[in-house]
């Protein structure tokens, strides 16, 4: 029998629309491709669009496979940023490894929902130039004992957005920036969705 409770509760439900984010990227995508298999059948938050700044084909087919649009965008142009978000009603943006500096007027399009993953602990190793392997490399040559990984809101100054998370990881010496790279996507891999939840969930972790 179905109660006006249940009824209600599905009258809500259909009436929810989830939170649809999107995904930039410029590297191979592990990240996308990882935070695309956790909302896959989330009742919540779907991904709604891959922008990446440089051709990848196998990242086309895995969004097609799954009804994601994939766009290229290879030089810096807010309005196609934004008219690609407008189309498919984006809430929030992602950086999963997107190398290109983000225009001032695409962040006023999207105040306080652009968030941003960088493979080191801020405030250090960031800023200009800081990206992917030079990270690592500079990690590995200063001996710190430490790095990990640091999620971000992303404002006009590179790396220096509110911080929402970070997570450490003590680094065993000697080491190359090449194990640094595989121990800090393997702590990507396990929070960086998790964290992208409870963000947009919650607005706290
Ligand atoms: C990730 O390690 C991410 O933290 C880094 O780029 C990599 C992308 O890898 N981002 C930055 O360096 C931003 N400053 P992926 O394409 O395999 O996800």
């Amino acid at each position: 029998m179905i109660t006006r409770e249940s009824q209600q509760m599905f009258n809500f439900a259909l009436t929810m629309k989830r939170i649809r984010i999107a995904l930039f990227i410029s590297g191979n995508g592990s990240n996308a491709r990882n935070i695309i298999n956790y909302f896959e059948n989330h009742a919540q938050i779907s991904v709604g669009l891959v922008l990446s700044s440089a051709e990848n084909n196998q990242m086309a087919e895995f969004c097609a496979e799954r009804a994601i649009l994939f766009a290229h965008q290879a030089g810096i142009d807010s309005e196609a940023y934004l008219k690609f978000c407008q189309e498919q009603e984006i809430d929030w943006v992602i950086l999963a490894g997107f190398l290109k500096k983000i225009p001032s007027s695409f962040i006023h399009a999207f105040p306080h929902r652009i968030m941003n993953i960088h493979p080191a602990l801020l405030p250090n190793f960031g800023g200009k130039g800081m990206y992917g392997k030079h990270v690592h490399e500079a990690v590995a040559k200063s001996s710190v004992r430490f790095s990990g990984i640091t999620i971000h809101l992303v404002n006009e100054e590179f790396d220096k957005g509110k911080m929402l998370a970070q997570f450490a990881l003590t680094l065993q010496y000697p080491t190359t920036a090449e194990e640094i790279e595989r121990q800090v996507r393997d702590l990507e891999i396990t929070h960086f969705p998790s964290v992208i939840e409870s963000v947009l969930l919650d607005g706290i972790l």
